[in-house]
This record gives C-alpha cells, sequence and structure tokens, in this order.
C-alpha cells in the first residue's frame, strides 16, 4: 500500500470509531501525518484528560497510555507497540515504599514518567514542563523526587529554598549527551544558542543558554530571532525543528541520541491498531483510583 493511501485509510478509520491520535514529539518524524496532536507530555495529557473521541491510540511509551487511560476510565486507549520507558522501569512499587519509608513524612513528588503503581504512591506528579512550579506549589523546604535524579537537580538549582532529596533514576537517551559534545558544536558554531532538556546531565545543563520540555524548547526555537540552535535532546525534536523552520541551522548532538522506544510505531502500526484494536491499556482499578489524584493535582497547578 502507498503511503497516500495508508494515510487515507487511517483518517477515514478514526472517524468511523471516532478515534484520535495522540503522538509525542520523539516519535517517528511520519507519525504526524496522521496524528491529532503532536506534543510533549504535559500537553499530551492536558489533551487526554478533555478530549471527546471514545478510543485514542497512544504513538508512545506506556506510562504515557497508563496516564491517559486513568484520566479516561470509560475510554479505550491503545499503545500500537508495548514499549516502555527505561527511566520509569527505574523505579516499582516495592522500591518506592522503601524509599519513602527511609524519608518518612516529606511530600513525594514523582515525574510522570512512572508507572500507575508508582504514581499511586505519590502526593503529586510534574513533567518537564511544570516540574519547578508543581515543587513551588507544595510550599515546603523538603522534596522526595523520583525516578529522575537529573530533573531533580535541576528543579533544586531553580527553587533555591527547596532541598530535594532524588531517587537515582536517570533516562539512558539524554545520559548520552556529554558538556564535551555541545562543546565541540560550539567551536564549530560558535553563534549558536544550546538548547536542552532536563534529563540531560548536570554537565549539560549547566552550559545551556536555556533548558526546557521538549515543547518549550520547540518554541524557544520558534520566537527567538537566533539563527542557529545546538538541541542537546532526541532526535525527534531535532528532526521536527528542521522540518519546520528550514531557515534556521538546527544542530543535532548526534544521529545516535534517540529514544529506541520511541522508535517503534509506523503508519502500518497505526493502521494495524485501527483495524484490530490490538493491545488495549487496562490499569487496576485500584491503582487507578490513588494514581488519579496525583495527576489531577499536577494538572491544577498547571
Ligand atoms: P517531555 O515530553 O516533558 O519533554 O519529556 C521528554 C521525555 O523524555 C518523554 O519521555
Ligand atoms: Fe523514557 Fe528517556 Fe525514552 Fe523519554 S527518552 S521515553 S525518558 S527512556
Amino acid at each position: 500500500m502507498d503511503k497516500k493511501e495508508l494515510i487515507n485509510r487511517i483518517n477515514k478509520l478514526k472517524k468511523e470509531k471516532n478515534a484520535i491520535i495522540l503522538a509525542h514529539c520523539y516519535q517517528n518524524i511520519e507519525i504526524d501525518l496522521v496524528a491529532d496532536f503532536v506534543g510533549d507530555s504535559l500537553g499530551l495529557s492536558q489533551l487526554a484528560a478533555k478530549t471527546n473521541a471514545d478510543k485514542i491510540i497512544f504513538a508512545g511509551v506506556y506510562f504515557m497510555a497508563e496516564t491517559a487511560k486513568i484520566l479516561n476510565p470509560t475510554k479505550k486507549v491503545y499503545l500500537p507497540n508495548v514499549s516502555g520507558c527505561d527511566m520509569a522501569d527505574m523505579i516499582n512499587l516495592e522500591q518506592i515504599k522503601n524509599f519513602k519509608a527511609k524519608n518518612p513524612n516529606v511530600p513525594v513528588v514523582c515525574y510522570i514518567n512512572s508507572t500507575a503503581a508508582v504514581k499511586s504512591e505519590c502526593d503529586i506528579c510534574c513533567t518537564s514542563s511544570n516540574a519547578i512550579e508543581v515543587v513551588k506549589s507544595l510550599n515546603t523546604d523538603k522534596v522526595l523526587f523520583v525516578p529522575d535524579k537529573y530533573l531533580a537537580n535541576w528543579v533544586e538549582k531553580n527553587l533555591k529554598n527547596v532541598k530535594i532529596t532524588a531517587y537515582q533514576g536517570y533516562c539512558p537517551t539524554h545520559f548520552k549527551i556529554n558538556a564535551e559534545d555541545i562543546l565541540n558544536k560550539k567551536k564549530k558554531n560558535p553563534r549558536a544558542i544550546t538548547l536542552s532538556h532536563p534529563e540531560c546531565k548536570n554537565e549539560v545543563v549547566e552550559i545551556s543558554d536555556f533548558v526546557g520540555s521538549t515543547t518549550q524548547m520547540m518554541e524557544y526555537c520558534k520566537k527567538s530571532n537566533e539563527k542557529e540552535f545546538i538541541v542537546a535532546t532526541e532526535l525527534g525534536v531535532v528532526q521536527r525543528l528542521q522540518r519546520d523552520y528550514p531557515n534556521k541551522k538546527i544542530i543535532p548532538i548526534s544521529n545516535e541520541i534517540f529514544c529506541p522506544s520511541m522508535k517503534e510505531n509506523t503508519l502500518e502500526d497505526m493502521l494495524y491498531t485501527l483495524e484490530n484494536e490490538n493491545n488495549e491499556v487496562k490499569v487496576n482499578e485500584n491503582i487507578a483510583k490513588k494514581a488519579i489524584n496525583c495527576i489531577d493535582r499536577m494538572l491544577k497547578v498547571m
């Protein structure tokens, strides 16, 4: 089947089934051709919270589809390929319970990149775009943060009066980026502005001109009068910036900085899932009831 025919069939089935496709910016760029919304984790959860669709096809990783299901218990949510997030999988229910037991009576913030079971044990969720505001909203001087130690460190640096005890998880994709890579790119492109994601190591964030979520970096690039950007994050963001701003020079760290779990979905998978309704995501009712508080509380902050 050629691409045009594939896209037509996907769009026709979406209409017939009142289904939408939500896609993260790290997905293969061809997914944008059929997605109803492409964005970062916060944008995706905000959209999932207000959609009127009966069915949600999630082009992303497991925790994203799980979050959409928790927000829409009566709707059907599908994950065309059951791919997980390596950072989310660094902490499980037992580990969060132990972490809390070692640090009692401290509010727990969990990055949205975590399983529903972990969320069910936390007080409030955050994404990379609202982590600072979420921690601030707690009005406390001590916080536990799971699972991303680098995001926790960046939040702590931005909020002088809060001591964050971080679980020692991290994103293996962003971990591959080193300060030296940026300095090398800078030597060849001295006027370039460096954008990085707060999942990057401290040494990377410290030498960046702007640090923000996927969407925040893309917005920065859109609004800036500058013409050259070193983009220290996942390849999907680099490729979308190159597509959307052909007059700007978008410089990747390397084509090797990609998240394998995010690259599994193809247009063919979207069609297959719309036709066969495979891989429906289910969340245990008791876990979902507890986890929704954590997500709702974040959505009220922003
Ligand atoms: P954001 O979507 O918040 O930028 O997070 C990036 C990420 O790693 C998603 O898994
Ligand atoms: Fe998880 Fe990192 Fe992949 Fe995002 S990029 S889904 S944090 S492993």
